[in-house]
């Protein structure tokens, strides 16, 4: 299994750069991160997250198979958006309603090294684009309004605090 990091973490903070052969590694690595997600009851999960670098992300949706993205690409979002209640593995117990595009098509390899596009919506869209951002660098919290952000924030500290101490 991987260390997950955390909220405060310099590295998910960081652009990440393509992947340059699907090799077996990057094979292994994506069963792993497909493994921590569900160890960690996620349902998606983006390589700066355990702390590497490369542009990769896994999603598995409940009625889906786990899905693996390598080197995506966001080729199309629908105007239409929507609310949905967000979290991440990388702060844990901190919810919000976040507004993103409705539909999206997505472009990227598999794990079999395959150049695949996906049309989705719902869940599955939604969370695509969540992990797509944590290969830039953003989280969640980072759409939020400023005042709403850091009150989340700092209650999120203070749980974290209390847990340690
Ligand atoms: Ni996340």
């Amino acid at each position: 299994m991987l260390d997950i990091y955390t909220l405060g973490e310099d590295v998910l903070r960081k652009k990440t750069a393509a992947v340059a052969d699907i090799d077996q590694g990057i094979v292994d690595f994506t069963q792993a991160m497909i493994e921590t997600m569900h160890e960690g009851n996620g349902i998606g999960l983006a390589a700066p997250q355990v702390g590497d670098l490369q542009r990769i992300f896994v999603v598995h949706i409940p009625q889906d198979k786990p899905r693996v993205f390598i080197n995506p690409e966001i080729v199309a979002t629908s105007i239409e958006e929507s609310f949905y209640e967000e979290g991440c593995l990388s702060i844990p117990d901190v919810y919000s309603e976040i507004k993103r595009a409705s539909g999206i098509t997505v472009q990227a390899w598999n794990e079999k090294g395959r150049l695949f596009r996906l049309d989705a919506d719902g869940l599955l869209a939604r969370v695509v684009l969540h992990e797509n951002d944590h290969l830039s660098g953003i989280l969640f919290i980072d759409k939020l309004p400023q005042k709403k952000r850091e009150r989340l924030v700092k209650s999120y500290q203070k749980n974290r605090s209390g847990i340690s101490a």
